[in-house]
């Protein structure tokens, strides 16, 4: 690019149109220049510039009904499995959204999953929120529950309520997700009480998992049965609306979901709960090969896969010079393509040489 025409291109329209060249006795100024022949104002053919709009066209005709609680509950009555995945952004949140999920999960599984974290301890309430805005503005239709973080409410009702509250009023979620049993009763009951649903948490808390010794399958024993039936019934009697069974026998999740008023959602927990959830990222199959997942994540896609292929096609068309093609490019008619080349020459001859 000459001089000239580098320095023309770093100024403002406004100034490009007005601004001399070089202050001489010719007074060559870009406005005479590019207004020569000016051609007729032709509207733009083009006008998408960037990547891809928001929801795309499929959201005009999205007719989906939003799911609520009511739904979920006649749902639970008439024993249809409730349908639950995690999301963490936009696209995600869109992509299951789209594909019919009665729940959406803003797990905590973010900090692994999205974030790169090596556990679910390191992510904050401030990210929860910020990602659930995201997944909020992909979820027309699907009921949104978020989780809350580590730290963020195990040291009172009053602190459940308040990290509950930001959740809702800035995250804009629909309910929230907590880990514990009997002994999280009364932040369930503090939140619950102020309106704001709560989806427990059970089994397998991946919160504690220091505690716990790993990630344990819980329930195996008599006493753990019965322990978690007894958290079941008391996050039931606090008030929450549904409880995630994570890691626990079959046999034990399906007596506890016969034995409860509110729906069970199963992840490692057998086909008799009331619904199931997965994270995303799991089942679809968007991680390299080689990665440890527990048995119940089923992998139903291959997006590492197909995300490498199309990566590496467009690398190697890069590379090779074949992308982007003439259909990829925005055309300009001719007289203007004339015009352009004569006023660089002539900004060049001007500047004294490219
Ligand atoms: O954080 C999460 O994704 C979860 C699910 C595994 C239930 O809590």
């Amino acid at each position: 690019m000459s001089r000239a025409l580098a320095r023309a291109t770093a100024v403002s329209t406004n100034t490009l149109a007005t601004t001399p060249v070089r202050t001489r006795a010719t007074a060559i100024t870009y406005t005479r220049l590019a207004s020569r022949q000016r051609p007729a104002y032709q509207p733009p053919t083009h006008v998408r510039h960037s990547s891809h709009s928001p929801l795309g066209a499929s959201s005009s005709t999205h007719t989906r009904k939003k799911v609520t609680l009511p739904t979920l509950a006649a749902m639970h009555k008439r024993k249809e499995p409730i349908t639950m995945l995690t999301a963490h952004d936009f696209p995600s949140a869109h992509a299951a959204d789209q594909a019919g999920m009665d729940v959406i999960l803003v797990g905590d599984s973010l900090a692994m999953v999205a974030m790169g974290m090596d556990d679910t301890s390191e992510v904050v309430l401030e990210e929860m929120i910020l990602h659930s805005r995201s997944v909020m503005r992909g979820a027309k239709s699907a009921f949104v529950v978020a989780d809350l973080p580590m730290g963020s409410y195990e040291v009172s009702p009053e602190q459940a309520l308040q990290s509950a509250i930001r959740l809702v009023k800035e995250g804009r979620v629909h309910a929230i997700k907590l880990e514990g049993g009997i002994e999280m009763a009364p932040q369930i009951a503090k939140i619950t009480g102020a309106g704001i649903p709560v989806l427990a948490h059970i089994g397998l808390t991946p919160q504690r998992q220091n505690a716990l010794g790993g990630f344990r399958v819980q329930g195996k024993s008599t006493a753990g049965a019965l322990k978690v039936l007894q958290d079941a019934k008391a996050v039931q009697a606090a008030g929450a609306f549904g409880v995630v069974l994570e890691a626990v026998p079959a046999e034990v999740a399906a007596v506890v979901t016969e034995k409860l008023r509110i729906p069970t959602i199963g992840i490692g927990a057998g086909s008799s709960c009331s619904g199931q959830v997965l994270v995303q990222v799991d089942m679809l199959g968007y991680y390299p090969p080689g990665r440890f997942l527990p048995k119940f994540a089923k992998r139903f896609g291959d997006v590492w896969g197909e995300a490498t292929r199309a990566i590496e096609a467009y690398k190697s068309e890069v590379k090779g010079g074949s992308y982007p093609a003439p259909e990829h490019t925005y055309p300009m008619p001719k007289e203007d393509l004339a015009e352009f080349e004569r006023v660089v020459d002539e900004l060049e001859k001007v500047a004294g040489g490219p």
